[in-house]
């Protein structure tokens, strides 16, 4: 099928490149020249696994990049947005740029096209994506309006697109579902999966993946309710984490006991210092505001934002109770980037916990595996950078653990004990066990669970003085 994606972000590439690799014809839009040159010329301007390979090969066949959309759009018989949508000063989701390209779609109309909302757009966008649209002059039975949510998480882009736990299609008409239900025939079929260069299967893949169909407001509600939820399990557990810490439990034995009941589920337990990215903080806020609208006041998203929150403050004091002053102290920072395997820094907690200790006066090095060019365009010379973690920790004072990168979870605990100036690590991501930390010499604070020192005696996490 030829297809059209209109906007070259993360969820617009992903899409267009594995659109192409299930066998479609796409034309990808973009109206930024310099992105669409870099594209056009070979580069892979988002870090994301498979994503080099899959542009390798269908660039300049089944995958073309132009900046006319005109034209694009009337060329496909499916066109999906896929163009940013920023909160607001007032939290709400931005739709100028989905109604602009609305509005142009509009007058490309030229036989039956179904116009399909990828970008996470709130409950009403796609009535309102169909009025632009016949405002601008198109014939009412030459287009429908579907809303065909992404589920895929950043570092694991391609996988979760190609291997998704579902596929949700919010269609008002039999025509409409019938041009998505093509569209995803190869995953739903099973025989993407056949196929010898398909992207490899990760664990736990359902295949072949179940189609959902919806109405178009249900599928728009899945998309915000499924990124609440997961947000609000985030916070959960770190608020039963804080709990944790002032009985003296340990918040992964705990979270092993209650995610083994299938009801709950183990995914997305792991306590640590909030979420951050570019959705998660974006999306709840905005599902607040669309209920709020509605006439529904979702205060327990308030809660769940606050929670996140108050993770970066508490992590901040266990900093401070670990060091007692900070001013002038050498802080070694692992991670940068809003979660392991990106280099995306958007809302990330690390960058906000490395600006509270600049402002407190310490002096960070730091080190990311991918992130470092992005967080320079934030910190510039402010803080240090270093090749490696081992580095980073060279006459620090303390070793701080911000991102959960599998590398962090690897290293050598002798060269960073002899690098660091004081054994203290203060991991926000539970990477390592506390008794071995302790073991190996360390003074080691982490998130819902005692801290651990090498002469045994546990150090609990000290609030306004007293022990807790
Ligand atoms: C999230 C959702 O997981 C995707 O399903 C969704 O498609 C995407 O938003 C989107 O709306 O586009 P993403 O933002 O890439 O994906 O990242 P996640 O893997 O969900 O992580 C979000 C944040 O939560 C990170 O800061 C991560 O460190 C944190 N997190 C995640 C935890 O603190 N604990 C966990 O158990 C899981």
């Amino acid at each position: 099928m030829r297809i059209a994606v209109v906007g070259s972000g993360y969820v617009g590439l992903v899409a267009g490149a594995c659109f192409a690799d299930l066998g479609h014809e796409v034309i990808l839009v973009d109206n930024d020249q310099q992105k669409l040159a870099a594209l056009k010329s070979g580069a892979v301007p988002i870090h994301e696994k498979f994503l080099p390979e899959l542009l390798e090969s269908h660039r300049g066949h089944r995958l073309t990049f132009s900046d006319d959309l005109h034209e694009a759009a009337r060329a496909s018989q499916a066109i999906f947005i896929a163009v940013g949508t920023p909160p607001t000063d007032r939290g709400d989701a931005d739709l100028s740029y989905v109604e602009s390209v609305a509005r142009e779609i509009s007058g490309a109309i030229n036989d039956y096209k179904v116009i399909v909302e990828k970008s996470t757009v709130p409950v009403y966008t796609s009535e309102w994506v169909r009025r632009v649209i016949l405002r601008n002059g198109a014939d009412p039975d030459s287009f429908d309006v579907a809303s065909n949510p992404e589920f895929l998480r950043e570092g694991t882009a391609v996988t979760d697109f190609l291997y998704p736990d579902r596929v949700v299609v919010g269609v008002d008409s039999e025509r409409a579902s019938s041009v998505l239900r093509q569209v995803y025939a190869p995953m739903t079929d099973g025989s993407y999966y056949k196929r010898e260069n398909c992207i490899p299967e990760p664990d736990r893949a359902v295949i072949p993946p179940p189609l959902i169909a919806t109405s178009t407001k249900s599928a728009e509600l899945i998309k915000h309710a499924s990124n609440a939820f997961l947000a609000m399990k985030i916070s959960f557990v770190n608020a039963v984490a804080s709990v944790c810490e002032h009985v003296g439990a340990d918040v992964n034995q705990v979270v092993h006991g209650i995610g083994t009941d299938t009801r709950i589920g183990r995914r997305f337990l792991n306590p640590g210092i909030g979420y951050g990215g570019s959705c998660f903080p974006k999306d709840i806020m905005a599902f607040r505001s669309v209920a709020r609208e509605c006439g529904y006041e979702f205060r327990l998203l308030d809660e769940v934002m606050r929670i996140n929150e108050d993770q970066r403050q508490r992590f901040l004091r266990k900093v401070h109770s670990a060091l007692w002053t900070i001013r002038g102290k050498k802080l070694a920072v692992l991670g940068l980037a809003f979660k392991g395997g990106t280099d995306d820094i958007r809302e990330s907690p690390a960058i906000g916990i490395v600006q509270s200790l600049l402002q407190q006066g310490s002096q960070i090095v730091a080190y990311d595996p991918a992130a470092m060019d992005r967080a320079r365009e934030v910190f510039g010379n402010n803080i240090a950078y270093s090749s490696s973690p081992y580095e980073a920790a060279h006459h620090a004072d303390a070793l701080l653990i911000l991102t959960e990168w599998e590398e962090f979870a690897n290293l050598d605990l002798d060269r960073i004990r002899e690098e660091l100036k004081y054994p203290i690590v203060i991991d926000g991501r539970n990477l390592y066990d506390p008794d071995l930390m302790a073991a190996e010499g360390f003074t080691y604070y982490s998130v819902g669970r005692v801290a651990s020192h090498p002469d045994g005696v546990p150090t609990a996490f000290v609030k306004n003085g007293k022990k807790a």
